[in-house]
């Protein structure tokens, strides 16, 4: 089932998520809906303040990058209660986009590696260390878990050229082809 994504502006998105158990209901069903919706809407990646909830659970799949995986494989993931546990290595900018921000694409500055520990959808935890295209996607939407988005990261600059943009996105007069939540 595809679910109506939420726009910037909603509070939603601004709120720390809370981790969830093996009791919460239909949480497969809520997976497959995700990942349903996040290819339906051609992205990479989505968390569930994105669709209107306020838990820690994201789904990534960056088929799209996959010549820049470090080792070319495919990089599908659904991450309950993620975790970091280490990041560095060398920042570096890369294009991003959102789908709560349609029409916007900014460089955003991030850390080349992170660690992650996590729950996949049968909550069976996991450690593992990411790089490249993988680390960028997994920051971008544990960011969203934080209650962040990407254009919180950009320069102040950027951000007054884009106050316009962001104000029609707030105020429901953008229509991108995906089905927004009103
Ligand atoms: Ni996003």
């Amino acid at each position: 089932m595809i679910l109506p994504i939420v726009g910037y502006g909603r509070s939603v998105l601004r709120v720390p998520t809370k981790d969830i158990d093996n009791t919460y209901p239909e949480l497969e069903k809520l997976i497959e809906d995700m990942f349903e919706t996040m290819y339906r809407a051609s992205g990479v990646g989505l968390a569930a303040p994105q669709v209107n909830l306020p838990i820690s659970v994201l789904v990534i799949d960056a088929d799209p990058f996959k010549e820049n995986y470090p080792e070319g494989e495919g990089f599908k993931r659904a991450m309950i209660n993620p975790e970091v546990l280490e990041i560095g290595g060398e920042p570096w900018a890369f294009e991003e986009g959102c789908l709560s921000l349609p029409g916007i694409h900014e460089n955003v500055t991030r850390p080349a590696n992170v660690k992650v520990r996590y729950y996949d959808e049968k909550f069976v935890q996991h450690e593992e260390e990411l790089s490249g295209i993988c680390a960028r996607v997994f920051q971008h939407e544990y960011d969203h878990l934080q209650g962040k988005v990407f254009v919180d990261r950009i320069s102040n600059i950027r951000k007054a050229f884009l106050k316009k943009k962001l104000s029609d996105i707030s105020s429901n007069r953008v229509r991108p082809d995906y089905k927004m939540m009103r």
